[in-house]
């Protein structure tokens, strides 16, 4: 018989409270990773209920996109066509300014376009997210184009960080859903998140970045005694 993972249980109880927040008629971003799944099939149970109804995704990822349709979720196609009101997603990092390191699923690009066309950006974990400072307890994630990626890691080594190409199982680079590869840089606890994030964004061939600060309206964290929830003043 197989032992429950307590951690299963948190991130399962930080999704649904989130869930619970969507109303009838919404657009809601849909994350990706092992919590905001949880969100995602709350969403699905509660529209084949009839307690929601009229509720459009918008998907973060391919990944959550099947998982959306295998649920029931309905999809808008990926124009975006309207304002998003409410997203779901995980986090890697949460610091105590609700800044976050994203992107350890390699869903990044994406979560950040829908982060920033939502009104409410709603960021589901358990408590062994939080963290003093970004870059404490997770590498930063940096999506980088195939052509002349050698030269974006020579960059991210000069500005402090250790970059390490993230590898798929088979051992070959792991791929994301834009066909860009993936350095994880360590930089150790991060100053200064905004400051990086202004200079990462500045250097092209790097696609994107796991830095989202001043994104996250609310944060639902789930620990072993309770649920807590910190939203940003
Ligand atoms: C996906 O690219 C990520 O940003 C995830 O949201 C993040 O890695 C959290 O994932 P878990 O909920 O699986 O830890």
């Amino acid at each position: 018989m197989s032992v429950p993972d307590p951690r299963e249980a948190l991130k399962r109880r930080a999704g649904e409270r989130a869930a619970a927040l969507v109303s009838s008629g919404m657009v809601v971003g849909l994350g990706t990773g092992s919590t905001a799944v949880f969100a995602t099939r709350a969403i699905g149970d509660r529209l084949a209920s009839g307690a929601l109804r009229d509720v459009s995704g918008v998907p973060t990822s391919r990944a959550t996109a099947e998982e959306a349709r295998r649920v029931g979720v309905p999809l808008l196609p990926d124009d975006i066509p309207r304002e998003v009101d409410l997203t779901i997603d995980g986090a890697d990092e949460v610091d105590p300014a609700l800044d976050l390191i994203k992107g350890g699923g390699g869903a990044l690009f994406r979560e950040k376009i829908v982060a920033q066309a939502s009104r409410r950006l709603v960021i589901v974990v358990d408590d062994s997210k939080l963290s003093p400072a970004l870059g404490t307890r997770h590498a930063l994630p940096v999506e980088v184009a195939r052509f002349g990626w050698k030269s974006q890691e020579r960059f991210l080594e000069s500005i402090g960080g250790r970059p390490r190409l993230r590898l798929s199982g088979g051992g070959d680079p792991y791929e994301t859903d834009q066909g860009n590869w993936i350095l994880d840089c360590s930089f150790g606890p991060i100053a200064d998140a905004s400051a990086l994030a202004r200079r990462l964004a500045d250097r092209a061939g790097l696609v994107a970045h796991g830095l989202f600060c001043g994104l996250a309206t609310e944060v639902i964290v789930a620990a072993a005694d309770g649920i807590r929830e910190r939203k940003r003043p």
